[in-house]
């Protein structure tokens, strides 16, 4: 199978999509809230998302669709699923806080075999392709070498969710405050992956995402030499994120260690 062929259209329509939303920014209309969670859309989260499935119906009209804001669509048994966060950090976009991606990526009978995040902000395109490395902008990058969970700058996120279940976050942000060198929290998870598979982060921890999250930073982190688990150390199911752990992979066991000690 030649990935190449998908990566290069992938590439090319998170970079229009990119770009959509980046004129949108200013002027993107009312925001719509998905549930009373504070999940919140906007019609630029809609646009990026027509223009991303109009592109990938017209290329491959047989393969599967899994997009945020529209669910599941195209032929439900093919075996290439493409997996679309047209917008990741609505949160960040609607109160102009430029921190926000566009996450694509293609799984072939289940597993990942590229992803794209496109930062327009700051014009940065990660992207991989399975067993063949990971790259911002042409250029190949790598996890850091950082050993230490004390050295180590870390990043999380905390889902909609934990205010209808609450849950341990707040206990784990406050420990690994303590035991990592800081934690920042930016709201954007694809992009928190890629930093970590770029060595900006070290570690990344995160609770209750989903498929459209994760699925390219995951393969773009593993192609960075990073590692990406759930917080028991347990291989990690792009279709299942109830936990995320990623890491520099030389962190991980410590990171670990942090869910299970108080
Ligand atoms: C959100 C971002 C954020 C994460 C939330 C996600 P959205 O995605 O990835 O970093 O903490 O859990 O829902 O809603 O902006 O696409
Ligand atoms: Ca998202
Ligand atoms: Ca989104």
């Amino acid at each position: 199978m030649n990935t190449n062929i998908y990566l290069n259209f992938a590439k090319s329509i998170a970079l229009r999509a990119g770009r959509l939303l980046h004129e949108m920014a200013r002027d993107f209309g009312k925001i719509r809230y998905k549930t009373n969670s504070g999940n919140l859309v906007t019609a630029a989260d809609d646009a990026s998302e027509k223009l991303i499935i109009t592109a990938i119906r017209k290329k491959y009209p047989h393969h599967c669709i899994m997009a945020e804001e529209s669910g599941d669509c195209g032929e439900k048994d093919s075996e290439f699923q493409w997996l679309v966060d047209p917008l990741d950090g609505t949160t960040n976009y609607a109160h102009q806080l430029p921190i926000w991606s566009v996450s694509i990526a293609l799984t072939f009978r289940k597993k990942v075999i590229m992803g794209v995040v496109y930062h327009p902000n700051t014009d940065e395109l990660y992207y991989a392709a399975k067993g063949q490395g990971a790259f911002c902008n042409g250029r190949r990058i790598y996890v850091s070498r950082t050993s230490q969970l004390l050295r180590s700058l870390l990043v999380t996120g905390i889902p909609f969710s934990a205010r209808e279940k609450p849950f341990d976050n707040f206990r784990n942000f406050e420990k690994f405050s303590i035991k990592g060198q800081a934690v920042r929290r930016l709201g954007s998870a694809a992009i928190d992956l890629c930093y970590v598979a770029g060595g900006r982060f070290d570690g990344h921890w995160e609770r209750d995402l989903n498929p459209w999250d994760v699925a390219a930073g995951s393969l773009i982190l593993t192609e960075a030499g990073g590692e990406i688990t759930d917080f028991t150390g347990k291989p990690y199911n792009v279709y299942h994120p109830t936990e995320t752990l990623a890491s520099n992979s030389r962190i991980h066991a410590q990171m670990i260690k942090v869910f299970t000690t108080q």
